[in-house]
């Protein structure tokens, strides 16, 4: 699939990703992949950071609101306004541009960190937009993204309940199919269901690859992975929010921080 294919399909989904997130339906984002995420982010103040595929801003604001001077770039012109009227209201210095993260439109080694908040897997060259962020990062800088977990949510994924509906397992297949923008429809479950049928499903391009792939992309970009993070609930936070109960049996998400080995 081509990169401006991939852009329509995310500027068709960004209304409706910005209104139901922002109304707090993005539960396993809020409750339990961001959180983990921020617990792992090294100490940001003070540093000039940069978002890559920010959405409408929610994320970069948290990590603009730990000390860091973010900049943050999305393919979606929608999410791009969206994030930027937050801004207008609340100011945080944050400095939103359309731009795509495979030609990332700034000069070598300007930033401190790159943040990637679940966007690398929807991009069809994973390894270019890799290189792109190698670039951008100082010598020693570091990159920490988090993308669907490759071993666990391949192409093909079902979640096995018990007659209670809790969760038992999951049935994977697929891991070695080399996607290229193979489209999934869905919408955040937990909106009530007035909610989700104002809009049509959102339709996501996979570019699934393996762990091996990633790894490869990551260490051929120069960069030096530092830390893997799984994130899974604890048991107060599927009794809490027993939507992220799943992630106990079995990992959705993968968080990986690499540093730029460059000098
Ligand atoms: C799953 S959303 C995550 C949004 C946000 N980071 C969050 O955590 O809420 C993936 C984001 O990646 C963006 N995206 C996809 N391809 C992109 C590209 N080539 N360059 C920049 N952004 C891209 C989409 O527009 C979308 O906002």
């Amino acid at each position: 699939m081509k990169r401006e294919e991939v852009a329509a399909f995310w500027e068709a989904n960004a209304e409706a990703w910005t209104q139901l997130s922002r109304e707090g339906y993005d539960i396993y984002r809020d409750a339990l992949n961001t959180p983990a995420f921020l617990a792992m982010l090294p100490p940001v103040e003070g540093l000039a950071g940069l978002d890559v595929g920010c959405g409408e801003g929610s994320n970069t604001r948290k990590v603009a609101e730990y000390g860091a001077l973010m900049q943050a770039v999305d393919i979606s012109p929608t999410f791009i306004r969206h994030a930027q009227e937050v801004e207008a209201r609340e100011p945080l210095g944050i400095v939103y541009q359309m731009a795509d993260a495979h030609e990332l439109p700034f000069e070598d080694a300007r930033f401190d960190f790159v943040t990637a908040f679940m966007s690398l897997m929807d991009m069809p060259h994973q390894d270019s937009v890799l290189r792109e962020i190698a670039r951008v990062l100082k010598p020693g800088g570091f990159l920490q993204f988090s993308i669907l977990h490759p071993c666990f949510v391949p192409p093909y994924r079902k979640t096995l309940r018990d007659a209670e509906g809790r969760v038992t397992g999951a049935t994977i297949a697929g891991y070695f199919d080399d996607s290229q923008g193979q489209v999934e429809r869905w919408i955040f479950s937990a909106a009530p269901k007035e909610r989700q049928e104002a809009f049509a499903p959102f339709v996501i391009p996979r570019f699934h690859r393996t762990l091996s792939w990633w790894v490869d992309a990551i260490v051929g970009a120069g960069l030096t992975i530092t830390k893997f993070g799984e994130p899974s609930a604890s048991e107060e936070l599927a009794q809490a929010f027993p939507t992220v109960a799943d992630t106990r049996v079995v990992g959705i998400f993968l968080h990986v921080q690499a540093v730029n080995a460059r000098v």
